[in-house]
This record gives structure tokens, sequence and C-alpha cells, in this order.
């Protein structure tokens, strides 16, 4: 979703970084900085800053960096600017612009939604909704269940109930009615059960509506809102969250999840009428690293569990699938063999490993006869080990996989390593972080492999980078001064560049508001860049300013040089190299020059 310049700004300033970050975790101060630990990898000693006056924070220790958006996008796992706690952690103020500059509070959207959660359920327990209630009681769902899920009902009289009390553009924008072009305006949802979907703080974001018989669409959802998006939002997290079972029963359906839950199952949770999301994988992630997946029987429901698994081993959580033959789903099954039979069924669930290894063999079912069906299924299988990150896993797998396929463990285990070899691209990635730390990481994100003298210098320039910008954007004076010995292009890295850009753009006395350019770029990856290119240690004094700004723009200047010569070498431009190579050498007056200009 995108979000103005203007809001994101609003958004931002008002919510002090320190008590937004000091809400997740403990910070102390510590001179004029706050620091704590760092909640993205694991430490015991605090390596975890923030700076309350850049309004920005940064570790030392994963490099993790940002501004209160990055923070909670990370922590949180959603969008920052539309995060609304209701435990009033802090209040974000979510706002939306409703196209003619009108800033809305989000708190109305919440407010609408809520109230027509509670006018659908007024309407199921009252004569207009007894149809509705009718169908639900013929669903073998308790009054209790239907409470505890806020069912209800919809018989076209919401509009009419909260017209006039909210502006006509969010109620444009809710999606909970139909403004048709001759100005009359219909509810959406007309005759329909009303299951409301809540975000995972319990708050109504969206309605399913199912109708009571087999007319089409089966269900209708409320659709994406500023206040909903269905891809970063589970049915029933907000309560399966606290279930003490310690696992996720994933389903398809809204009407599974709340039979499983009448079933004592309070862990169910189902994606909203789409496939499972990585977003939604994530969040699953937070809070359990066990899933058992109860998809329905058909084909369609086991392809979707094929694409599901892999998203969920990808994050962490390891997924079981529950054989719920010769019924369609859990709705279906519980009523037909109960609860403690579905129990067994979970307990017997088969590792996602077996589940996928048989999906695999079904592909060659001429395996046993047909050797080049045979080493097809072996190559299949092998290369589908390489997701394996962690080396003993993959080999606890393939040792399960040669005895239960009856392959020969060492030809099978050839026969991987080959695969490893021809796709480099898909060798296991915590391997490749393993012999590549960090610091390898160029600016542009890219691992380097030299490990030699090439990478120190490479590391030097880059810190020297780092230290300039935090300068051109806290010293207008010396951005004046960089500005007239500095082309952008010179910079290695396109971040750098861009964020130079900025600097030399913005109005000649401004210092740049670190936390709002931070805000400008939208990936994690961009914005922990530029909160570690704008977060060195401040010079104070003039003399260290000149010294710094002398000593940086040297060493960056020289690399850029080295890359000029080096690409007329390349291209065999003598004439060029000379050039270069003179140009390269009056580098050496720089700081006398530097010293004539005023910091
Ligand atoms: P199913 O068609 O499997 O329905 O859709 P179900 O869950 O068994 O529903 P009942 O038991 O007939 O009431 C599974 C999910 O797919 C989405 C809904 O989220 C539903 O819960 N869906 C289905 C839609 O969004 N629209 C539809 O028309 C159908
Ligand atoms: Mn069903």
């Amino acid at each position: 979703m995108y979000y103005p310049d203007s809001v994101v700004d609003e958004v931002r300033s008002r919510n002090d970084i320190v008590s937004v970050i000091g809400s997740y975790i403990t910070l102390h101060k510590s001179s004029s900085n706050y620091v704590g630990l760092c909640p993205f990898h694991n430490e015991k000693t605090p390596s975890f800053n923030v700076n309350p006056a850049r309004q920005i924070f940064h570790c030392f220790g994963c490099h993790k960096g940002g501004n209160v958006f990055t923070f909670v996008m990370e922590y949180e796992n959603v969008c920052a600017v539309e995060m609304e706690s209701a435990d009033a952690k802090y209040k974000l103020g979510w706002c939306y612009d409703t196209g003619f500059g009108v800033v809305q509070s989000v708190e109305t959207a919440f407010k609408l939604y809520k109230e027509a959660a509670e006018h659908f359920y007024r309407k199921l327990r009252s004569d207009e909704g007894r149809k509705g209630l009718e169908y639900l009681v013929g669903r073998a769902l308790s009054a209790a269940t239907m409470k505890s899920f806020g069912l209800g009902y919809s018989d076209g009289t919401l509009y009419d109930a909260v017209k006039g009390r909210y502006d006509d553009m969010l109620l444009k924008e809710s999606g909970l009615f139909t403004f048709r072009e001759t100005g009359g305006v219909r509810d959406k949802f007309f005759d329909r059960v009303m299951f409301p979907i809540f975000d995972q703080n319990g708050k109504v974001i969206a309605f399913g509506g199912r109708v009571m018989g087999d007319a089409k669409p089966k269900y209708l959802n409320s659709p994406e809102s500023p206040i909903f998006d269905k891809s970063r939002n589970l049915y029933n997290l907000n309560r399966a969250r606290r279930s003490r079972k310690g696992y996720f029963i994933l389903c398809e359906g809204y009407m599974d999840v709340i039979a499983l839950t009448q079933a004592g199952f309070d862990c169910a949770i189902a994606t909203l009428g789409t496939a499972l999301t990585e977003a939604q994988a994530k969040l699953i992630s937070r809070y359990t690293n066990r899933v058992a997946l109860t998809y329905d029987s058909d084909e369609a429901g086991q392809k979707a569990i094929n694409r599901a698994i892999p998203m969920l081993h990808d994050v962490g959580v390891s997924a079981a699938v529950v054989d719920m033959r010769p019924f369609k789903d859990p709705d279906e099954f519980i009523k037909a063999l109960g609860a403690e039979e579905y129990e067994r069924r979970i307990a017997n669930a088969k590792t996602s490993f077996a589940f996928e290894m048989q999906f695999i063999a079904a592909k060659y079912p001429n395996r046993a006869d047909n050797p080049a069906d045979r080493t097809a299924f072996a190559k299949e299988v092998a290369n589908w080990m390489l997701r394996f990150r962690d080396r003993l896993e993959r080999s606890n797998y393939i040792a399960a996989f040669c005895k239960t396929y009856g392959f020969d463990e060492s030809e099978f285990r050839e026969m991987v390593n080959e695969e490893l070899q021809r796709a480099p691209a898909k060798r296991p990635a915590a391997e490749d972080s393993q012999t590549v730390p960090r610091e390898h990481i160029n600016a542009d994100g890219v691992a380097t492999q030299d490990f030699g003298r090439k990478r120190i210098e490479e590391e030097n320039v880059m810190r020297s980078q780092n230290f300039l910008m935090t300068i051109l954007a806290s010293h207008p004076k010396a951005r004046a001064v960089v500005r007239k010995y500095l082309a952008p292009e010179e910079l290695a890295g396109s971040v750098y560049r861009d964020m130079a850009r900025r600097c030399f753009e913005a109005p000649p006395e401004h210092v740049i508001d670190v936390a709002e350019a931070v805000s400008r770029y939208e990936t994690v990856e961009e914005q922990e860049l530029v909160t570690k290119m704008l977060a060195s240690d401040e010079a104070e004094r003039t003399e260290d300013i000149r010294r710094a700004v002398s000593d940086t723009l040297l060493k960056v200047l020289t690399r850029y040089a080295d890359e000029e010569i080096a690409r007329a070498k390349t291209a065999g431009d003598d004439e060029a190299v000379f050039r270069l190579t003179r140009k390269k050498a009056e580098l050496r007056n720089l700081p006398m020059n530097l010293r004539r200009e005023e910091f």
C-alpha cells in the first residue's frame, strides 16, 4: 500500500523512537543514546543503540537499523504505517489520505468496523436474522461458539444505521457499501451470515459473509482496505496465539476454524480466502515452529499443501499433514467422527517430509521397473534436498529417504552433491552465510568472496563513505565544501549515490532529518544501509570535521580514480589511463585545498 510522504512523516513525527522501542524492549540511557539487548539477534551484552536526536536505531552486532517504521516493521512483521496496537502500547494514529487532503484517523475506520460487527451481531439475534441463526444452528454451532466468534447476520440495513455519522469518503473506502453512480448506496453484504475477521490484536478489520444456500459466491469477503491486508492477517490468530497447545492447525475455511475451536482445538487459524503468503508464514513463525496442515482432501488442497510446506520451512516452521479422508475438511470430519478421532489424526500426521516424498514418488509410478524413471525420481528428490540449509538436517533426511525408498545411501549422497555443484544459486543459504560473514557484504548488498587485502581496503572505503555521509547529513557547512570536491557518481553503491544527491539537493542550512531520509527507502535492506551510513559517531569540533572530511574524501576519491583507471585500461584507452593517473596524483593536494575552506 502506498502512503503519501506527508502522511508517513506525520505518523513518524508523532511516534518518538525511544518510547516506541522502549515499549518492546528495555532500554537504558547511556550518555546521549539509549542501549539495550538487540531483539533481532541473540546477545548477552547490549549492542543495540537508539539515538533520540536522530530518531534512529542501530545494532552494532547484527547491523540492523532504521527509523521507527523499520523497527516496527521488522519486529511486528507489519507495515508500520498501518500498525495500531489495541493494547495501546503506543498510538500510531494510523492515517490515510482520503484524496481530498483530509487526513482521517484510522481510529474512525476501526470504530466503523466495530459498529458494523455489533450491528450484524444484533441482527442475528433478532427477528430479521432468524434465518441466519437457524442456518448456523443447523451447522451444529453452539450459542457460545457463535458468540465467541462474533457471528452475525446482514439484512442490508447497515448503511441506514451509520450514514450521516461517518465521513462519506470513509464509508466509500470502507468496502462495506456499494456506491452507485445514480447516487444510491447499498450494503455490500445482504442476506448472509457474517464472520467478522479480527486482526491479531482483536480489532475487526473485515468480514466474510456466507450465503445460506447454494448461491454464488459462497463467501463474499470485504475487499482490502486501508485497515485490511488479507495477505498479512490470519483468521482467529488473535485467539490461537494464546493457545497452550504449542502448535497451530492451519485450515482453509472459517467454518473449519470455528468447528475445530468448538471441538477444543483452540489453536486453529485460516488464511483469508487466498493461498498462504510469505508474510503469513512469517507471522506464524513468531508464535510457533509447528503447524498441522489440514487443508481439503481434494487435489486443490493437496497442491496448496505443497506450496505451503516450503514457505513454512523457510521461516523455520515444520509442517505435518493431517489426513482427513474420507472427509473433505475438519468441519465435516469432526461432525462425523468427533474430536478424539481428529486428535488421533493429528498425532499420526505425516511430517511434511514424508508427504512430499510421497508426492514426488507419485509422479514416477513406474520407478520400480523403469531405470530411467528411477533415476529421474532420485534426481528430483536430490534436488529437493538442497532446500535444507543445515548440513546435518539434510543428511538425516537423505538417510530417511534412502531407507524408505530403497536407494543406496552413498550413491544417493553423491547425487545430492552433484546437484549442489550444478545449482550454486540454490546452495543452502546458511552455509553461505557461515563462510561469508556479514562484513563481506558490499555496499550494494552483494556478498563478496574476496577475503584478502582487497576486502580490507573495501571496508575502509565503506567506513569512510559512511563517515562522509554522516557529515553531509549533519553539517550543512561541511556539505557545501564537500559538494565542490565530490560528485555523487564518485561514491560506491547506488544507495550512497542516491543519498548524496538528496543531501546536495537539500536547502543550504538544512540539517538532514535522518529518520525521514530512512523513510524514503522502501526495502528494509536499504533502510538498514541508510541508517548505517548515517550513524557514524559525529565529530563536533570544526578542526575534527575538517580532518575527517579530508581523510574520508581522499579515500573515496582514490577508490573512484582507481576504478576509472581500471575501466580505461580494460577499454585499452591509453590516453585516458594517462590523464586519469595524473588526476589521481593530484588528489595529493586535497588536504591542503581543504585547509583553505571554511567549515
Ligand atoms: P470452501 O469452499 O472450502 O468452503 O472455502 P468451506 O470452508 O468448506 O465452507 P463451508 O463449510 O461450505 O461453509 C474455503 C475458504 O475459501 C474462501 C473462504 O475463506 C472459505 O472459508 N472462499 C470460498 C471464498 O473466499 N469465497 C468463496 O466463494 C468460497
Ligand atoms: Mn466446509
